[in-house]
């Protein structure tokens, strides 16, 4: 095994962390299996018998609400030979058949018949039949994750105080909800690590988004819209860094907003159709339109939750590892749903303002930092050249503050969310987590 405690130093890592193969194969173990992993979200299976595939690492995973209601995460591998059980996407069934020799599953996992079973001298009521599936599958507010390990914390300590900007950002829309509506599914061929490394860095936005920033402000003499906030010294402005323990990070940049109603609207980015949108709403709701152009504006929080969840925006993006150099990066747009009429019939138009703001940063800013993503993959081949730093802000007098629940504090373009989070990792790596799977008894 890699010494981790020389390739993750105070101040800079090894790029053997992104280079690696037994680096990135023991991730998917003391990781992708020991931590609660991100599967999908509740709207997705909304009725009993729904299901959707997902991933645990590069295990296949179906993640079903069984007949009896029962969320599980089971392993799309069949019992005989090892066939995927389920080919499609997603969908509505109470069984699964593998299309290789017909063994059909229940979707509690549980085998339910063979075809010609006299051709066995057993009865199957082995559990060892029925499909192995994940032993500790739990949702917080709707977003379903799973672990391997029976030894971690609940998934509430786990989340700890990442869980306050979470409920905030669940919090501002009516009922408390929101809806996953469809994807837009992105890749890079490069480490999973280099976008989780990204996702709250403050240091590169004025400088990769450039020519976002510059069409978000095309038509203006004064730059204003979508993070202009970034400009001159964002680590004056109020927005800020925070790391929160268990590797996840945030970054706030709701402070530099106005809190009143109609201040996010204001900032919202160029979208194809908004200015329609924005009139027709201003004149059916009067005094009350500004209010629900906010909800369909981008919330501007980046909420990271380690390993593979980031809610953004309007957003969540999945990270899912496909090999080391290799990561799949799936933008899922939110609905909100209105059932109390808070957004006074607005709620469709809304919902399409908000599908729009997938063309924003999701097409126009993701590809430059999935840019920045392959070209580090690209530099980081030159061996002999061996560390990666991010330092920035270590050793500065009075720049980060550590409060009583231990959330660490820094300005907007610190890399201390960074170095916390490695310390983590290394923590992780250096750990032996006992995976376990389940099987439904006979
Ligand atoms: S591999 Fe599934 S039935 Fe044979
Ligand atoms: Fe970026």
């Amino acid at each position: 095994m890699p010494d981790f405690n020389h390739l993750i130093q105070e101040d800079r890592v090894h790029r053997d962390l992104y280079t690696d193969e037994n680096i990135f194969k023991e991730e998917m173990r003391k990781i992708f299996g020991a931590v609660w992993v991100y599967l999908a979200h509740e709207s997705q299976i909304p009725e009993n018998d729904d299901y959707i595939m997902s991933k645990l690492g590069l295990r296949p995973i179906i993640v079903t609400r069984d007949s009896g209601g029962t969320l599980r995460a089971l392993y799309n591998r069949c019992t005989h030979r090892g066939a995927t059980v389920c080919r499609k996407e997603q969908g509505s069934t109470k069984a699964f058949a593998c299309p290789y020799h017909g063994w059909t599953f229940l979707n509690s996992g549980k085998l339910s018949g063979v075809p010609w079973p006299e051709g066995y001298a057993d009865d199957f009521s082995d559990a060892k039949f029925n499909l192995a599936q994940v032993p500790r599958v739990q949702s917080y507010r709707g977003f379903i994750f799973g672990t391997l390990n029976l030894d971690a914390p609940s998934l509430e300590d786990y989340l700890g105080p990442a869980r306050t900007p979470v409920d905030q950002w669940l919090d501002r829309h009516p009922g408390g909800k929101v809806a996953i509506s469809n994807a837009n599914r992105l890749k890079f061929s490069g480490n999973w690590k280099l976008a989780y490394d990204n996702s709250a860095d403050g240091y590169h936005v004025i400088f990769s988004h450039r020519s976002l920033l510059a069409m978000e402000n095309r038509l203006l003499t004064e730059d204003e819209k979508g993070m202009a906030f970034y400009k001159d010294k964002p680590d004056e402005a109020p927005m800020y860094v925070q790391y929160f323990g268990n590797g996840h990070h945030f970054k706030d940049k709701r402070p530099n907003i106005e809190n009143r109603p109609g201040a996010l609207w204001e900032i919202e980015g160029p979208h194809p159709g908004m200015e329609g949108y924005e009139e027709d709403l201003r004149a059916r709701l009067g005094d009350k339109a500004d209010r629900v152009l906010d909800i369909a504006s981008s919330e501007p929080v980046n909420i990271n939750i380690f390993p593979n969840l980031l809610i953004l925006g309007n957003h969540i993006q999945v990270l899912q590892p496909v090999s080391m150099t290799e990561t799949d990066t799936t933008w899922y747009g939110t609905a909100v749903i209105d059932e109390d009429n808070e957004l006074e019939g607005a709620v469709d138009d809304v919902n399409a303002i908000r599908m729009r703001t997938q063309e924003g940063f999701p097409n126009f800013g993701e590809v430059d930092d999935l840019m920045n993503f392959e070209q580090i993959q690209e530099g980081l081949a030159a061996e002999e050249d061996e560390w990666v730093y991010m330092h920035r802000g270590l050793g500065v007098e009075g720049r980060i503050t550590t409060d009583e629940n231990g959330v660490i504090t820094g300005p907007a373009t610190d890399e201390v969310f960074m170095r916390e989070y490695m310390k983590e990792y290394k923590r992780l790596m250096l750990s032996e987590p006992e995976l376990k799977i389940e099987r439904e008894v006979t």
